[in-house]
């Protein structure tokens, strides 16, 4: 790229999640210390078009690093998926003089960043979205706060399912993806773990499993479902209808998307965020970093838009031996 990046904007977009704060205080903070100018961006590439804008300095991120949620705000913009949408932005962009842009949020939100990429403006991608559904990453932030809470709800659910013989079917985010349902079925001990990237056999997978399992002994059962597999109402009746223990839906919902971040949250989110600026000091833009085997990495944005992420069905196999 080789251009001087001397004023950057951040702005975080799409779902919002726990770390996102860390990742702007991480930004604005290396920012500042290479002797780059910040303006802080709000409600996402809305305010890009309305020019919500604002400068950012060293103290504009103090005590944030453990609240969840994002102080710059997030939003969905759709006039931004336009042609007119995105050069208005870039307008913008030229008129606040900022040279460089970091993208906190998820796969939609890179695709704008591409965007406006291909239009001139570097931009720098961080995965934000508590789904870790990114390709390029093995770590989006907000996964490991979300995952932290669905085992405190479960654990809580844990005791009232085991004082009445119930089966407890719980169902947690993650829009199209089922890393949130996998690694917390893991977590909480749960006897299934249904995703939408792996077909179940109700009769097989629920039932069967219930039915042998009470013959030895098990009193109380745990169903994770990602909110991708749908109808969990209904699974939850003819669970009851089908095994005659007594059993009871909960949908954890927007509690997931909230809450102190954890240690590893805040730690990747500083990490992420520091990367991405570094790059822009280079004068690199038009890259996405994750982390990949606990390094922190970084690839065209373009290449990154391409990947495909594989669900780990091997990990899939061992929650389901192991909840036996
Ligand atoms: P996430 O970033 O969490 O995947 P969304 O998919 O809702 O969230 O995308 C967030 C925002 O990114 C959208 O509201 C829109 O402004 C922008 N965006 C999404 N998809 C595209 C696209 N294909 N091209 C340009 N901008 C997009
Ligand atoms: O992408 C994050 C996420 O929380 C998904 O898990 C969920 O399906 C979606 O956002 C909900 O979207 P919204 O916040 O727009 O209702």
């Amino acid at each position: 790229m080789g251009m001087e990046i001397k004023t950057i904007g951040v702005l975080t977009s799409g779902g919002d999640a726990p770390g996102m704060n860390a990742a702007i205080r991480a930004v604005v903070r290396t920012a500042i210390n290479k002797g780059m100018r910040v303006l802080g961006i709000r409600r996402g590439y809305s305010g890009l078009l309305t020019g919500d804008a604002f400068e950012m300095n060293l103290r504009s991120v103090s005590d944030i690093i453990q609240r969840g949620g994002t102080i710059l705000y997030t939003a969905r913009c759709p006039e931004f998926t336009t042609e007119e949408g995105q050069d208005r932005a870039v307008k913008m962009c030229k008129e606040l003089g900022i040279d460089g842009l970091v993208v906190i949020g998820g796969d939609g939100s890179f695709r704008g960043a591409r965007d406006l990429s291909v239009k001139g403006i570097p931009c720098i991608g961080i995965p934000g979205t508590i789904d870790n559904d990114i390709a390029a990453t093995e770590y989006s932030i907000g996964f490991d706060t979300a995952l932290n809470t669905v085992l405190q709800s479960v654990d809580r659910i844990r005791d009232t399912s085991q004082s009445h013989d119930r089966c407890s079917v719980v169902e947690v985010m993650g829009r199209g993806a089922g890393y949130i349902a996998l690694h917390s079925g893991i977590a909480c001990g749960a006897l299934s773990v249904l995703v939408p990237e792996v077909p179940y056999d109700f009769q097989r997978d629920i039932v069967d499993k219930m039915k042998k399992t009470l013959k030895a002994g098990k009193q109380h059962f745990v169903i994770i479902v990602a909110e991708g597999v749908g109808h969990t109402q209904e699974l939850t009746k003819r669970i009851e209808e089908a095994t005659g223990i007594t059993s009871r839906l909960t949908v954890l919902g927007y509690v997931q998307r909230g809450g102190v971040p954890t240690a590893r949250e805040r730690i990747m989110a500083s990490r992420l965020g520091y990367r991405a600026v570094e790059l822009l000091a280079n004068g690199i833009g038009n890259r996405v970093v994750g982390l990949q085997r606990d390094e922190i990495v970084d690839y065209d944005i373009v290449e990154a838009l391409k990947m495909v992420k594989h669900f780990d069905i091997d990990l899939y196999k061992m929650a389901n031996v192991i909840s036996l």
